[in-house]
């Protein structure tokens, strides 16, 4: 094990970082050079995701690797907006950048895996009332994502009210009323951790990484990349070598929390 502070391998040569030492590098870097990744590096980044944890194993999660300018301007196409690229001081760093990890979650597969024998007590699973399209959701308590008291997308009544920038985005695919029954989606919770593992992956192979969240375009996205019904987009992780002007992000501003501010001993 060696110590990285500041490594000196070419990019994507394997790092032996401690994890903790990833870990403290991580940050997201918004400026690539537009080296190509090799794709041996694409396949060790991918496969770190592949050991994340997943919620009973269920796995319902994909990512489209888009490589190259020709294959990432269909990503860009779909979630930016020309006005956007025209004005944002980011725009030439991030498009350079060479690999973009389309990550993309199912929760049909969860709803799937939670109606299987060992998963069925949870009453998570896909319901045969709810096989039919235009079942309402089941009632929820007021603290539940599913109470009609609080706003929806009304294309997609399980996730709240939408940013005024996701209205320039045609409808997501209107999902199982099942999703709903779920205090907590797990496909998303496993998406969260897919990134994660990107990220470090990518940390770890002496390359830069960002994860963009989803703003705008998910319908789009999925058209032009050929996703199955179903699949929703969670967000992309752009990978490369990082390239000169880096735009750090305003929200560091706020700081990093110390362990105390987070932790509530024994009670909140
Ligand atoms: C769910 C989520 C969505 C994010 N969306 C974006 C994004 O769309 N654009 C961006 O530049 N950074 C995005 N970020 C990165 C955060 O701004 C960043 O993680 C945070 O400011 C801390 O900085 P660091 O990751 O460099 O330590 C996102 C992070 C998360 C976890």
């Amino acid at each position: 094990m060696v110590a990285a502070e500041a490594p000196t391998t070419a990019p994507g040569e394997t790092v032996d970082m401690e994890l903790e030492n990833v870990i403290r590098r991580r940050r997201m870097v918004r400026s690539f050079s537009g080296r190509r990744v090799p794709d041996d590096v694409v396949r060790r980044i991918v496969g770190a995701a592949v050991r994340a944890p997943t919620a009973g194993n269920t796995d319902g999660w994909a990512v489209v690797a888009l490589q190259g300018p020709s294959e990432t301007a269909a990503f860009w196409d779909a979630t930016t907006t020309a006005e956007w690229r025209e004005r944002s001081q980011r725009w030439p760093g991030l498009s350079l950048a060479p690999l973009v990890l389309a990550v993309m979650t199912s929760p049909g597969r969860y709803l799937d895996r939670y109606a299987e024998a060992d998963k069925a007590p949870s009453g998570l699973g896909r319901t045969p009332s709810a096989e039919h399209a235009g079942d309402p959701a089941p009632p929820g308590d007021p603290a539940h994502p599913r109470d009609p008291a609080h706003p929806r997308d009304p294309a997609h009544p399980g996730t709240p009210a939408l940013s005024e920038a996701a209205s320039l985005a045609p409808a997501v695919p209107v999902g199982d009323p099942a999703e709903h029954a779920w205090p907590v989606p797990y496909w998303f919770v496993d998406a969260g951790q897919v990134v994660t593992h990107l990220l470090l992956a990518a940390t770890d192979a002496a390359l830069g990484a960002c994860f963009l969240g989803n703003f705008r375009g998910e319908t789009a996205l999925l058209t032009t990349l050929g996703v199955p019904d179903g699949w929703r987009y969670v967000g992309a992780v752009l990978v490369g070598e990082p390239g000169a002007g880096d735009h750090r992000s305003a929200s560091l501003a706020r700081g990093r929390r110390q362990v105390d501010d987070v932790t509530h001993f024994g009670r909140w």
